[in-house]
């Protein structure tokens, strides 16, 4: 499958699953898609509680589907939030990102409403990260 195809089923993943964010609080809906390590593309929403804190990113959605579904590795993900801002994962997700990637090769993209798109590799998002093989 060609990058190009891969982006476009990732879009289409996190688009849909942005359709179902529950954000009645701050109004800002946002999906995730997460290639995993099998190819499968898995979708997250933002899923927002009344106590606020408790409020969960749509990249830990998407992180918590790909555990559920047996895949521990990803290589990806594509975010995408409301109007024109490119929308990167949060400190918080990023860390829970670190722990099923390789930082040096794992591609975060963010898309706007528009379509327009930026990436980053991980690691340019939290560099000299704390991971997994710290502990081993
Ligand atoms: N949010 C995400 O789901 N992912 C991000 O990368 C940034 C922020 C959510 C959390 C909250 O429900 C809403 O966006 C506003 O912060």
């Amino acid at each position: 499958m060609s990058d190009d195809v891969l982006q476009s089923r990732m879009l289409a993943v996190a688009r849909a699953a942005r359709e179902m964010a529950y954000a009645p609080y701050s109004k800002y809906t946002v999906g995730a898609a997460l290639l995993g390590d099998d190819g499968r593309v898995f979708g997250g929403c933002n899923v927002e509680n009344a106590a606020y804190p408790e409020g969960v990113c749509a990249e830990a959605g998407a992180i918590s589907a790909m555990v559920l579904a047996g895949v521990r590795k990803a290589h990806a993900v594509l975010v995408v939030g409301a109007g024109e801002h490119l929308i990167t994962p949060c400190g918080g997700c990023r860390q829970k990102l670190r722990e099923f990637c390789d930082p040096q090769t794992f591609r975060v993209l963010a898309v706007n409403e528009n379509g327009q798109q930026q990436q980053w590799t991980l690691e340019q998002l939290i560099p000299s990260s704390f991971g997994p093989d710290h502990l081993s």
